[in-house]
């Protein structure tokens, strides 16, 4: 099964995402994610990329498309994955389905999580993240259970350089310009899927697990 996950900025791809690769035993394969490790790690690649990052942009497509298909071609993608923060762009769309139909293969599923930006920016605010493992935790909504500290791995959680609320803001420009496109793209496509983000996550969950059968 291949899914893309769609929606504004904290809409809740990645908490969602995580728990379809759990159930459908699939990748989740997030771009930001791997942009992160390369930050962390130093390399060429996230030292590019954190200059976009940081100012709430997005990273150019040439650094991108090539990264991700890469990636998908990866053993471990064979059965499928969900994509979480791809495709971020027309072009990126259009590559993708290139590099599928070569292999006479097609997303199955683009499910947009629908938030109003009103409630995006309380959810970003409020939002820390393990540096370790990459589980993610809401002050409010979803607390871990001692405060600052991951329940999965132990360590110290930390709040993302681009969650300060003008950053926010930045980014929720961008993909309204940028990546909103991409329902009508995916409407098109036939595979469009559209699910309400401001229920609690395990309802939104349910809602797409609905979806999928
Ligand atoms: P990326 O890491 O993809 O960030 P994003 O799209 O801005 O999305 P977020 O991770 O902030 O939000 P999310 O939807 O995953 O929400 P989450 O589940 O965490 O990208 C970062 C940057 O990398 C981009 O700005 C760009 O520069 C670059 N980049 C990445 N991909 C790119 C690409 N393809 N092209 C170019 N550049 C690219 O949830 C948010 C918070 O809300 C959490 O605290 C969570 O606990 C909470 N929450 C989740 N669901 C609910 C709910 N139902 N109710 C209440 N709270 C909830
Ligand atoms: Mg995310």
């Amino acid at each position: 099964m291949k899914i893309i996950m769609l929606g504004a900025p904290g809409a809740g791809k990645g908490t969602q995402a995580k728990q379809i690769a759990k159930e459908y035993d699939i990748p989740h394969v997030s771009t930001g994610d791997i942009f992160r490790a390369n930050m962390k790690n130093g390399t060429e690649l996230g030292n590019k990329a954190k200059e976009y990052m940081d100012a709430g942009k997005l990273v150019p497509d040439e650094l991108t498309i090539s990264m991700l298909l890469d990636r998908i071609s990866q053993e471990d993608c064979g059965k499928g994955y969900v994509l979480d923060g791809f495709p971020r762009t027309i072009p990126q769309a259009e590559s993708l389905k290139e590099a599928l139909s070569k292999r006479n293969e097609a997303i199955d599923y683009a499910i947009d999580i629908e938030v109003p930006d009103e409630v995006i920016e309380e959810r970003m605010t409020g939002r820390r993240s393990c540096p370790s493992c990459g589980a993610t935790y809401h002050l409010v909504f979803n607390p871990s259970s001692r405060e600052g500290v991951c329940d999965a791995c132990g360590a110290a959680l930390v709040q993302r350089a681009d969650d300060q609320p003008e950053t926010v803001k930045k980014r929720l420009a961008v993909y309204h310009e940028q990546t909103k496109p991409l329902i009508d793209y995916y409407e098109r496509e036939g595979v469009l899927k559209c699910i309400d983000g401001t229920q609690k996550p395990e309802d939104v969950f349910a809602a797409i697990t609905e979806v999928l059968k």
